[in-house]
């Protein structure tokens, strides 16, 4: 029998669960154990600020959660004129609009697996306005969140969506080294711990209430669209059989990621990788 895949936003689908997810990042993220990775998320604003150049701007935080990460970023940076946050949990995505800094804020639910939802929060149907003045470049943010979902298609619908003076900021994990499978398994022990199966466990059972049986595993396999890609998968066991794959998450190489740049429709402005090379943060923009 095939084996079930859920959908990321099926992880932070209830409050609940954000909540559950919360705790899983503040015990066990890299980012809150180890400040080189924290750093990750400041050491792109002077090369913005140089790009930006004191010119309004606005700023949109795609799967921001509650914009943690972007309020490090923007504590360094001018404050944008109009922001917008949004995720697959409004909720959260709400929290993080009244804590970053902006002159406007916009707070929206978008599923980033959808090119149609993506159109809609980022080419906005023509005001009425009867002004002309052209938009001010956009900052867009995207931390944490190519490794829940399939990467290649959604890195083309953002430049396929992005204006030429937009920037695309978006963070991922990696699989230290060269070889994506062994790197892979250096960081699989960082997910089995007990947060992180509370927080799978009572994904599953909000999703299969009836199912009582069965066990979590976390393991590294090849992703399903790209081979080459290996990625952590925390499976349901039932009956020694794996039935569902609750959360994935993608370790591309350093190679990967510049691959995915390429293909996307995007240039690599500049790139930040933390010195264990577990996590890497790209600024880019649309190819001319
Ligand atoms: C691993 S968390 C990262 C959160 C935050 N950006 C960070 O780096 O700490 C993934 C985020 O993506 C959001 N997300 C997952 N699937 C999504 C989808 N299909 N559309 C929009 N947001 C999604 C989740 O709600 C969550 O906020």
């Amino acid at each position: 029998m095939a084996i079930v895949h859920l959908p990321a936003s099926a992880l932070y689908s209830h409050p609940s669960l954000a909540r559950l997810w919360k705790e899983v990042h503040l015990n066990c993220s890299p980012f809150y154990q180890r400040p080189a990775v924290r750093r990750l998320y400041t050491q792109p604003a002077t090369v913005l600020r140089a790009l930006l150049r004191h010119a309004p701007y606005n700023f949109v935080a795609l799967g921001c959660a509650e914009g943690l990460k972007e309020s490090l970023l923007l504590r360094k940076l001018p404050k944008p004129t109009l922001l917008l946050t949004a995720d697959t949990c409004l909720s959260m995505a709400k929290i993080a609009a009244r804590k970053l800094p902006a002159r406007a804020k916009i707070a929206r639910q978008i599923d980033l697996a959808s090119p149609s939802s993506i159109s809609r929060i980022l080419m906005p149907p023509n005001s009425h306005s009867k002004t002309k003045a052209p938009r001010p470049p956009r900052l867009i943010t995207l931390f944490g969140v190519l490794p829940n979902l399939d990467p290649l298609p959604l890195l083309r619908c953002l430049a396929k969506n992005m204006a030429r003076k937009d920037l695309l900021l978006f963070s991922t994990n990696l699989a230290p080294g060269k070889n994506g499978r062994r790197g892979a398994l250096r960081v699989l022990p960082q997910y089995n711990n007990p947060q992180t199966i509370r927080w799978l466990r009572a994904v599953f059972q909000r999703t299969h209430p009836k199912v009582t049986r069965g066990s979590l595993h976390f393991g590294v396999y090849r992703d399903t669209t790209q081979s080459s890609l290996s990625r952590i998968e925390a499976r349901w066991i039932a009956g020694n059989k794996p039935t569902h794959t609750l959360f994935s998450s993608r370790r591309p190489t350093l190679s990967q990621v510049e691959s995915w740049i390429q293909t996307s429709g995007l240039t690599c402005i500049h790139q930040w990788i933390d010195p264990k090379g577990e996590e890497g943060i790209w600024l880019t923009n649309r190819k001319a």
